[in-house]
């Protein structure tokens, strides 16, 4: 990612235009009505397994509760958005960078997709997005995130975006009487601003959609 210092007020409209958009999302901050949604996808079963230690359907309101902390955005310790096809302004899913340490400048990247937008793009895309606000805005060092061993989609998702992976905790997870790894995956600054811009591509697809 090159960027050039700014020397006129165009030049910081035209960073805020872009930063929340790529190619097939928008975040967006957190809205009343995106919590039942959020809270229904986050409390289905089938992919129950895929993001928590154990499955344990919570109430809504607790799981609510949790996506209005980590999307207050008023403190440094977590930034929180509702992730928006960019096209449409459909809600798809939610992405939280949480646990931000301000000495360390580190964050853990939590992600969330609806069940019906799995498998489209949004992921990779809402992943690419929160690192370049987390590297260009924010001022991160690192971003880091865990994910089981048997989440090969995941993974794909996490190093198409820039992740990377550094390590493995052995048998940290029990599902349906198997112990499972959990992968440690980061990115830090320097791999960050050394990608390729057309990673994050603006431009629209020949529909006035964005690009795919
Ligand atoms: C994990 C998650 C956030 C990824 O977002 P997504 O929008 O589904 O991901 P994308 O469509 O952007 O990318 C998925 C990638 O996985 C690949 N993929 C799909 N199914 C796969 C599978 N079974 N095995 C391996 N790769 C797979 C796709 O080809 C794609 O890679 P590519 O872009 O290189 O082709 C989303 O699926 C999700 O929320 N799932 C449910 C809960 C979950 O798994 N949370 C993760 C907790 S760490």
């Amino acid at each position: 990612m090159s960027t050039q210092p700014w020397t006129t007020p165009e030049d910081a409209v035209d960073f805020g235009s872009s930063l929340f958009t790529g190619a097939r999302v928008r975040l967006r901050p957190l809205a009343d009505d995106d919590l039942g949604t959020l809270t229904r996808w986050w409390n289905d079963e089938r992919f129950m397994g895929l993001q928590g230690e154990v499955v344990r359907p919570q109430p809504d309101a607790t799981r609510a509760e949790a996506l209005r902390l980590w999307s207050r955005n008023d403190t440094t310790g977590s930034v929180g958005f509702s992730v928006v096809d960019a096209g449409s302004g459909e809600l798809v899913g939610h992405v939280t960078l949480w646990g931000v340490d301000a000495l360390a400048r580190c964050g853990t990247l939590a992600l969330l997709v609806g069940g019906p937008f799995v498998g489209r793009g949004y992921g990779t895309d809402a992943v690419r997005v929160l690192l370049r606000y987390a590297f260009a805005e924010l001022g991160l060092h690192r971003v880091q995130l865990g994910v089981w061993s048997f989440n090969t989609r995941a993974v794909a998702a996490y190093e198409r975006a820039g992740f990377v992976r550094e390590g493995r905790r052995r048998e940290v997870v029990f599902h349906d009487g198997h112990w499972y790894d959990e992968l440690l995956l980061s990115v830090v600054e320097d791999e960050w601003w050394a990608t390729d811009d057309e990673e994050t591509p603006d431009e629209d697809g020949p529909d006035g959609h964005p690009a795919p």
